[in-house]
This record gives C-alpha cells, structure tokens and sequence, in this order.
C-alpha cells in the first residue's frame, strides 16, 4: 500500500520525537518516499540529520530557506504529498493548526495541503485531557483529519495514563487499514439535505417539525469515508458536522431550495434526507405579534417542492428521495419515485417502533426504478447510511 507513495511525516517538539525515527525508518522500508519537516522544538529532541539519513532526503525546518528557486517549498510539499502524518503532534501545533496560524514550516504546510492529515497526538495525561486541546482536536476531526488516538501506559514526564505515541508499527498498520477500505464513491459528488426547516411567522416563532437531522448526518458522514467530496445543506440541528464534510446552514424551506439548486449542477448524487415544510406562513411579520382576544388563524400557502424541481431539472444526476409515511409505505413510496422522477426513495415508516425522527436507529426500505427492492430492519442509521450508499452504488454501475 505504501510503495511509492509521497508522504510527509511532521515532526513536533516532545519526546516523543525520537519513535518519529524509527516511522521514518518503517515507512522507506515500505518502499514511500519519505520527507520530514520539523519544528524548532522537534529539534531540540532530535538532530535533523537522522531524519536526512533514514529517509534519504532533505530535512525541512525552515520556511524561509528555500533551497530550489523553482519551488515553494512549503507549497510544493503540501501539493505533491499523497498524504501527510503529524507524529508527535504537540498540544501546541494542534492548537496552532485547529487555529488556522501558521508560523512555521509545519503549520504552513498544514494549512496549504489538500491531502488528507493522520494525527498522531503524544503529550502528557493532564495537558490530553485539558479542554482546549480536546477542543483543539474535535475541530481538526470535523476538518477531516483522521486521528491515531495515543497509547495509555507509561509516560516520559513520569505519569502513567494516556498520552503516549502510538508504536511506529501500530501507525504504519493503522495508515494502510485506512488505504486499503473501499472507496466506493471516490472522485463523486454528493449533495445531502438534512433536519428541519423553519418557516417564520415574525422574529421569534416558527414552524417546524420533529426531525433531528441524524439520518442526514450519517449519510453524509459515510459518504465522506466512502471518499466522496460532500456537501451537507442542513436545517437547524444540535449535531456536529461530520468530518470532512462541508456544511451549509439554512433556515427555511426557500433557503433550501435556493442553495440546493446553486450547488446541483456540480453533484452527481443528491440525497434528500431533510424534512421540509410543505407550507408556511402566507404573511411574515417584521415585528413580535402581539396577543389579541380571540383565536387567531394563520393562513398557509405552499412551499416550493424541492425534489420536484430536482426531478424535473435533472441531467447526469443521480436523485434519491426520502418518503416519511404512517401508512401503507411502499405504495406512497412508489408513487414519488415515478411522480417526482427519483432515481430511487427511501420509504420511511415513521408509525414503527424504533424507527423515525429523533431516534438513532431507523428501519427503511430502499426502491429504485432498476427494480431494486431491500429492506433494511432497525438497524443504527449509520449502518442504513451505508447500506443505502452501497444500493446508490450498485444501482449507478446497473444505469451506466
Ligand atoms: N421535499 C422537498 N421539498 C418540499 C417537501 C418535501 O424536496 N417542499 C422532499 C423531502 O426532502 C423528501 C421528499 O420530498 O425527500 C418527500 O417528503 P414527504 O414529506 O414524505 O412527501 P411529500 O412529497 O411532501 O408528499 P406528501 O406530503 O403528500 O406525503
């Protein structure tokens, strides 16, 4: 897996530096083209030249010392990378890169890259646990950087707990499980909608409805490791965003449609998890509305139908519904898949136990105009994400 490969190993300033040697030394031996960039504090620890001699190639420590005239340095290592390994990551370069600051040869390579970063934290028990570096590391796993969690055991500052390098074997065979899953919706597009809309009657009230956004959320998450390039339009949920996924915040059905379309010609697969109003407030008031004697009606007009258009407009794209139904499930569900022109519907019987908004499983059945009928029994609905990515798959090769 790393024959050939370009790899960049980020060498920050904790003891721990010296196992970068010996991962340095792993890697060649698998054959990659191995270049290091180390911080001035990595240098306190370990002499540059170690680094040159087990990876037989220049050392980087310096942004400024640009050696060919050709190149950026820092550029040309973040664009040529097939992907780079940060071990030992310090508490402070996380802090640094978490932070967008780039004062150094690491960090600005960091910042520059596209390839995908693996994280190897070391650090001591205490500093691990403090929130800011917890912080500090939810923010880069959101960005999309995969992290090789440390080891517990015994630590150089003299504590035993968690914080020490995972061992240079472990990392190399933590990296090439990683290279080796399928990526079955490599160099696709996929475009997902998820939670709720809010349909504003004045400033502080609204309608909406009960979904959490999770099915959404796992879809989109999966589809990121799948290798997919995501983009997630949400409603307003409590969830974080996956990683590697770029999310989009809206509020109300229109906002939905608005953004949905600007981003439709670009994806190849649109999957529309999101529950949206099918009808708002005719009239919004700029101003709180004052209570009055009496009732009070709202008059409601409809929203547009965002899958509708979708159908209707679509070209190269593959197009998956979502059916939330209490009744008689597949027959509705059949119905939208001709009417709205899908490729396929995920019929949602939202009257079943275990199944629906707000829960973290769900039961589903996936249809496809190729015939293509599976039903999925309650299951976590990262399990459903994945299964339903896998018919998606399946059904695209059967259109070609
Ligand atoms: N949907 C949409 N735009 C709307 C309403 C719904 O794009 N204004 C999409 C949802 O994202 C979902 C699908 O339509 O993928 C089905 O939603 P659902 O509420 O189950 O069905 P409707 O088509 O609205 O039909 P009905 O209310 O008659 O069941």
């Amino acid at each position: 897996m790393l024959e050939g490969k370009n790899i960049v190993l980020g060498v920050s300033g904790g003891i721990a530096a010296y196992k970068a040697c010996a991962l340095t030394s792993k890697l060649v031996q698998k054959g990659a083209n191995v270049k290091v960039i180390m911080t001035e504090n990595a240098q306190q620890f370990v002499q540059p030249l170690t680094f040159q001699a087990l990876s037989r190639n220049p050392v980087f420590t310096d942004t400024f010392d640009e050696q060919d005239a050709a190149k950026i340095a820092h550029i040309d290592l973040a664009d040529t990378a097939d992907f780079i390994i940060l071990a030992p990551a310090t508490a402070n370069v996380l802090g640094k890169v978490a932070n967008g600051i780039a004062d150094d040869m690491l960090t600005t390579t960091l910042l520059a890259t596209e390839a995908p970063v693996y994280v190897a934290p070391a650090m001591n028990v205490h500093m691990y646990g403090h929130p800011s570096v917890q912080n500090n590391m939810q923010r880069l796993f959101e960005y999309g950087y995969k992290f090789i969690e440390p080891g517990e055991g015994f630590l150089a500052c003299g504590y035993v707990g968690k914080g020490r390098l995972e061992e240079p074997e472990k990392i190399v065979s933590i990296i090439e499980e990683d290279l080796h899953k399928p990526r079955l919706l490599q160099g696709k597009h996929v475009l997902v909608t998820a939670g709720p809309t809010r349909e504003a009657i004045d400033p502080v009230r609204f309608f909406t409805n009960h979904s959490s956004g999770k099915m959404g959320y796992a879809i989109a998450g999966q589809a990121s490791l799948f290798g997919a390039k995501v983009t997630l339009i949400s409603g307003p949920t409590q969830l974080p965003s996956p990683p590697g996924v770029t999310r989009i915040e809206i509020e109300s059905a229109d906002e939905m449609y608005r953004e949905v379309l600007r981003h439709y010609g670009q994806s190849d697969i649109v999957i529309k998890a999101a529950a949206v109003a099918d009808y708002r407030p005719k009239e919004t008031f700029d101003h709180k509305m004052k209570k009055k004697e009496g009732s009070l009606t709202v008059e409601m007009e409809r929203t547009k139908d965002i899958l509708q258009t979708l159908g209707e407009q679509k070209k190269h794209q593959f197009l998956v519904g979502f059916a939330a139904e209490t009744n008689d499930p597949l027959r509705y569900g059949k119905e939208k898949l001709q009417k709205k022109h899908l490729n396929a519907i995920v019929v949602n019987d939202v009257s079943k136990q275990g199944a629906g908004f707000q829960t973290d499983t769900n039961a589903v059945t996936y249809l496809s105009r190729t015939g293509r009928e599976v039903s999925m029994p309650v299951m976590s609905k990262q399990d459903i994400a994945k299964k339903l990515l896998i018919c998606i798959r399946e059904d695209i090769k059967e259109e070609e």
